[in-house]
This record gives C-alpha cells, structure tokens and sequence, in this order.
C-alpha cells in the first residue's frame, strides 16, 4: 500500500475559482451543432430546434461560459451567412473540416440556445480569411444599441435588445499552418491589435483573449507569445492556451502523468505574460483563458475515412474510456491548482465532438466517462483553491520525472463551511492511503466520497450501456484527531467532502 499525506489551512490559498473556469465548447465542426445541441426534427426539440435532452445534460454540467463557432472553423467563417432569414442563407463549403455549413445555426440562435443552456457566449472573430472591420462589424451587430447599419440589422432579424457579449477571442490557433490565415507572429500580432482596438471603440466593455501557442510543442511556443504580446498587451485581457492529450502508445503510466505537463505548460505560459509585463514596468498581470482542453486521439484514425464535403459528418467523435475520465480530472485538478492565473477553460468540446455527452441523431443523448469528473469540479470546486503541502510517492515517465501518484486539489468553501477535496490515485496496482492534515479548520463532522473506477480502464459508456462507468458512494472516509482518513483504489478519481453540518 502506497501512503500519501495532505496539509492544509485555510490562510494559505491559490484563489478563487472563477465559475468561467468550468467552460464548454461548441464548433461547427461533425455533429455538435446539427444533430447535437441543435436537431429540429428530434422529437426532443424545442421550438427552436434544440434538443431539450441535451440540454438538460449541459445543465447538469453547470458550464457559465461556452466558446463558439470555433475552432478551425472560425478562421473561414463569414458571420454575415449565419444571421437572418435561414431561406436566405448560403451554404458553403467549409473548408476547415471539409464539410457542408448550411448556415442554419448562427450567432443568434447561439445567443438563444446560451440562453436555455444557462452558459454565456465566447464568441471568437475571423482573424484568419478576414480582417479587424469584419470582426466590429460583429461587435456591433450583437452589441450596439440600434441606428446603425449593423446594430439595425440585428433588429430587423427579430432582436430588438443588444445581446451584450462580454468576452471574445481574437482568433483561433493563428500559430499553427493548419489554420485557414496561418500568420507569423509579427503579422498576427498587428491585425490582432487592430481587431482589439477597433472591437473596443465599439464596445469598451468587452474581453479580449489573445491567440497564445496551440500547444507547448509548437515550435514557435515562448517566441510567439512574446512577439504577439509586443503588440497586444495593453489591450488584452487573457493569452490562450490550447493541449490534447492522447495515449495512442497505451502507456496508461505516462497517460496518467500528462496532468502535469499541463501544470509546466501554464506556468511557463505565466513566465511568458509576465516577462511582457515586466519589460513594461507596469502591474497589469494578464490571465490564462486555457479555451480548449481535453483528451483527443480514439477518432483520428476514423476522421481520415470521412467522405468530404458532407453535412455534419461523424468527426472528432472519441468514445472515452475509464483511463481517460482519469485523465480529464487529472486536467481538471491542474487547472484547479492554477486558479490564479486561469480564469477562463473550455472544455473542448460539448456535445459529440470529443465531448462529455454524445448523442445519437434522431435518438437519445448520454453521459460519456468523462463527464462525470467534469461535473464534480463544475459542482464541488467553486471557492477558494488551497495550497497543499504533499508528501507523495512518485514515479517516472520518458516524458517526467518525479509525478506523485497522489494528484489532488483542495476547494474550501468558507460560506458553507465544507472542504472539497479531489483526488487521483494514479497507480494502477496499489490502493494509496492518504492523511489530510487539517489542524487549521473548524472541526468536521461528516464526510461524504464519491469514487468513479472500474476494474477495466478501457471500460466505455455507450447508448446501451450509459452508466457502465458512472460515480459510486464509498463509506470509509474517516474523520480522525490528526484529520481525515482514506484509502484510495488504484487508478481512481475521488472527490471527498466534508462538512460541519451533523
Ligand atoms: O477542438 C477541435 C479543434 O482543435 C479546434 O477546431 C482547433 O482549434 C483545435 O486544433
């Protein structure tokens, strides 16, 4: 048996979770739009063609923000399609994903389903096939008032209130050759000012998230944030970060370890913002908007069987196992531990496109494994993030060294007085005893465990099967004089809370 020990007090804190930490994603990209979140035919849509059952298992997730329209998708997207009456607009070809766009689902009717889905708009500009007018143009289309061209526009298509988007990104990926507009830094980093400024002028009030690095093996990763910033830091508010990890080598050891190479990514990410701010002599600190993240690697084979140019392909549609609902918590917790610098993260992405709920088209929609991490930090990890002294053993990997089997991350709730407390045991053979210090609180009294695992990590949920891999109560969390007491299964994620209540 492995041993682990927590210390924890509640003076000594990384901050506040911000709700926009637990974020969605929806794209133009197979079936998340048609035959997921929108599906007017489904004899579960509503009148406006969404499908309530999807709904409801958004709602579940609790997601305050939700970015759209993408993605890759964005950097060839002309918005102007998407808006007005549907009869009147274009399909085209869609060259991101080689895919039809009927234009059917635009901004507006995002704005509505954001609405029923209880989330707010990420809405990010074209900065890849177009330039900073098109990108006001939108800003003021979804936010001026009336009397003008564009705000009136957006009356005459049946939305007389302005739908007040706060927060958008400056592109998608622009450092990447992949990307429809592919830029170098330096050319990205001027229109990415221009768009800011202009945006601005329109709407003073809103947030902006400038393009960072898609991934920390991008060649460019240190050298592109600097550069953009050197154009953009006085007039954004938030540098993006994107990472997939995948086990397509099945070392489920290394796999489990990824968490931390996300940790090393964030906070070499922070050195990049603040060594900007530094060079400026100013106290302006950027934050973190980490708006795609997850696990990305059981469709790729499958995408590249996919006949082009069709409506709403099957693409991107991973079927999680068990072993990557560990890794998702794993994210989860690390983006926990970087609650002061991450303010914003997107789960990429919502709904069939590697995404915690799948659905069939005409039939039911259900929770994949990953959801269920998801929806515990969503529910349990509002509050304040506490520092945790650890003591855990380790093992290494070709990509680390020295990863603590024991990864966790603790939410104290000081309103309700109750201490969440998230956890993986990430040894696939040994149970792991773990002691939480907590000598610094008000005295518990209850203690509650919910343990999602299973004696096979390529376990999977499936239409017929939606709950093979789902959460299980577990009794034996103690409370002890010298704090609290469990013994953790092999690979499994756990979320401990206690409470003073009786
Ligand atoms: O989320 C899927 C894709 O991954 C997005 O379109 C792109 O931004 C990223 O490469």
């Amino acid at each position: 048996m492995l041993t682990a020990q927590l210390t924890l007090d509640p003076d000594f804190t990384i901050g506040d979770t911000d709700p926009r930490l637990f974020g969605g994603f929806i794209e133009h990209l197979g079936r998340a739009v048609y035959g997921g979140i929108y599906e007017p035919d489904h004899p579960a849509a509503d009148s406006s063609g969404f499908r309530t059952d999807v709904l409801a298992l958004v709602r579940e997730l609790d997601m305050p923000i939700t970015r759209y329209p993408g993605g890759n998708f964005v950097s060839g997207y002309r918005w102007e399609d998407g808006v007005g009456p549907r009869d009147q607009r274009p399909g085209r070809l869609e060259l991101a994903w080689k895919s039809i766009e009927s234009n059917a689902f635009g901004t507006n009717e995002f704005v509505q389903w954001c609405e029923q889905a209880r989330t707010t708009p990420l809405l990010a500009v074209n900065l890849g096939s177009r330039d900073a007018d098109a990108a006001r143009h939108l800003v003021e289309y979804c936010n001026h008032p009336s009397g003008t061209a564009w705000s009136d526009l957006r009356i005459a298509h049946g939305f007389p209130q302005p739908h007040a988007i706060k927060h958008w990104c400056l592109g998608n990926e622009m450092d990447g050759d992949w990307q429809i507009g592919h830029k170098d830094a330096t050319t990205y980093g001027r229109l990415a000012r221009d768009a800011a400024r202009s945006m601005k002028l329109v709407d003073p009030t809103i947030e902006l998230v400038v393009c960072g690095s898609s991934g920390r093996s991008m060649p460019t990763f240190g050298q592109w944030e600097l550069e953009v910033l050197e154009h953009t830091f006085d007039l954004v508010d938030y540098l993006s970060l994107h990472t997939y990890y995948g086990n397509p080598a099945q070392d489920t050891p290394a796999f489990l370890a990824k968490p931390d190479l996300m940790g090393d990514f964030i906070e070499e990410t922070v050195a990049l913002c603040d060594a900007a701010a530094a060079k400026r002599a100013t106290r302006k600190r950027l934050m973190l908007a980490f708006d795609e993240w997850n696990v990305w690697f059981h469709s790729w084979d499958q995408d590249k069987r996919v006949t082009p140019w069709q409506m709403a392909p099957p693409l991107g549609e991973d079927v999680y196992t068990m072993e990557d609902a560990l890794v998702v918590g794993g994210m989860l917790i690390t983006l926990l531990n970087h609650a002061d610098r991450v303010k914003i993260a997107c789960l990429a992405q919502t709904v069939n496109v590697i995404a915690p709920i799948m659905t069939r088209t005409g039939g039911p929609a259900w929770r994949q494994t990953i959801f269920h991490p998801v929806s515990h930090v969503s529910r349990f990890g509002r509050g304040t993030v506490l520092r945790q002294a650890i003591q855990s053993p380790t093992y290494d990997t070709g990509e680390r060294e020295s990863v603590p089997y024991l990864h966790s991350a603790c939410v104290w709730d000081p309103t309700a007085a109750t201490l969440t407390v998230f956890a993986l045991n990430r040894s696939l053979d040994e149970p792991l005893a773990l002691q939480v210090g907590l000598r610094a609180f008000p005295p518990f009294s209850a203690a509650t465990w919910q343990v999602l695992r299973d004696d096979d990590l390529r376990a999977r949920n499936g239409e017929h099967e939606p709950d093979r891999v789902a959460p299980l109560t577990r009794e034996g969390a103690q409370i002890q004089p010298d704090g609290l007491h469990a013994v953790l299964e092999p690979a499994s994620w756990n979320v401990i809370r206690l409470s003073t209540a009786p």
